[in-house]
């Protein structure tokens, strides 16, 4: 007998029925970009769409998308005073702790905060460590990397998501917050993240290129999928609560094959390099934006992501694409 799946594409109606994966707004986390000063909007180049706020402006944003349904942010920090040991990273009164504050104290737990947790921004040479004799240390960053996420939690943030692949952080951090009594603080490790050239508009936006080499000595080789498992795996057992891959559309296998080995939620990072590509694109006509968004979006979903990082979330949101 002839097969007929088309029987089950007939109608609009029948496709929503049979549809196997479904997005909500429920997944999604924005990233924000908070800088000094104050009334700053400053739009990124790189990134159409994306700007560097000031705590002020940051929290009229963050209220627009509220309204919107958009409830989860990631904060990163930009333009901080920059050392060679990062210790504006975790002062008290820096960026991100001050921005958190004061998102708090305006939306309480309507917004849940997730802040990247790296000190690429606070060092002076870029890189995502202590950095002697042109290698980034792994246990004195991890130290620091702890101590600046206690310093995110006690300003009140809901989420820590370290971004900076020393080995060891994740159960670094939860024992220096389970000593301090934030035993809920969340940690959603980039347990995945690999050494890529689609991170190139962020490290504009967040001013963190490192001055000299790369950062392969500490975030993965894209030809590894057996050691991204076992990188993530290993943040499993040190206590992360959400497992990440960074990048995302070109790392689905990454995603897909991790959900087969962790009943922890899957998160990705749909980064800035995915996302200006295809903003160029559409600012020239040459694809339609909402398909390819909403395309990309559900193909994370079927990789097994169930949080998505987008800068594309507010579009959606703002566009009814969803
Ligand atoms: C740095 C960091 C990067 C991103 C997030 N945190 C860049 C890098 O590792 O060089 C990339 C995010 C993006 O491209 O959107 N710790
Ligand atoms: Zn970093």
């Amino acid at each position: 007998m002839l097969q007929r799946p088309r029987r089950l594409r007939k109608n609009p109606v029948v496709r929503e029925m049979i549809a196997e994966t479904r997005l909500s707004k429920d997944m999604f986390i924005y990233p924000y970009f908070v800088v000094p000063g104050n009334n700053v909007v400053h739009p990124l180049d790189a990134m159409p769409g994306i700007s560097h706020f000031s705590e002020d402006t940051l929290i009229k944003d963050v209220e627009k998308g509220l309204k919107l349904g958009v409830n989860k942010i990631m904060l990163f920090g930009v333009g901080d005073e920059k050392s060679d040991n990062a210790a504006s990273a975790y002062h008290d009164h820096s960026l991100v702790p001050s921005a958190v504050r004061l998102l708090k104290k305006n939306f309480g737990d309507d917004l849940y905060i997730v802040t990247d947790v790296c000190v690429c921004s606070y060092t002076s040479h870029g890189h995502c460590g202590i950095l002697k004799n042109d290698y980034v240390q792994n246990d004195e960053t991890v130290e620091v990397i702890a101590k600046m996420a206690l310093t995110h939690v006690q300003a009140g943030a809901d989420m820590l998501a370290p971004s900076d692949m020393m080995d060891g952080r994740v159960a670094a951090m939860r024992s220096v917050l389970d000593g301090a009594g934030y035993v809920n603080a969340a940690i959603m490790s980039h347990a995945t993240k690999f050494a890529s050239a689609y991170y190139g508009p962020f490290r504009e936006a967040a001013d963190c290129a490192p001055s000299k080499g790369d950062r392969k000595a500490y975030q993965m080789d894209f030809r590894n999928p057996n050691e991204a498992l076992r990188e993530a795996l290993l943040d499993e057992s040190e206590g992360a609560d959400v497992l990440m891959v960074k990048p995302a559309l070109a790392y689905l296998d990454i995603m897909h094959n991790l959900k087969q080995h962790t009943d922890l939620p899957i998160a990705c990072y749909n980064v800035s390099g995915e996302y200006s590509m295809v903003k160029a694109a559409a600012q020239r006509g040459w694809i339609d934006e909402q398909k390819v968004v909403m395309e990309t979006m559900h193909a994370f979903a079927r990789a097994g992501a169930s949080i998505i990082t987008t800068y594309h979330i507010r579009d959606i949101v703002e566009n009814n694409w969803m």
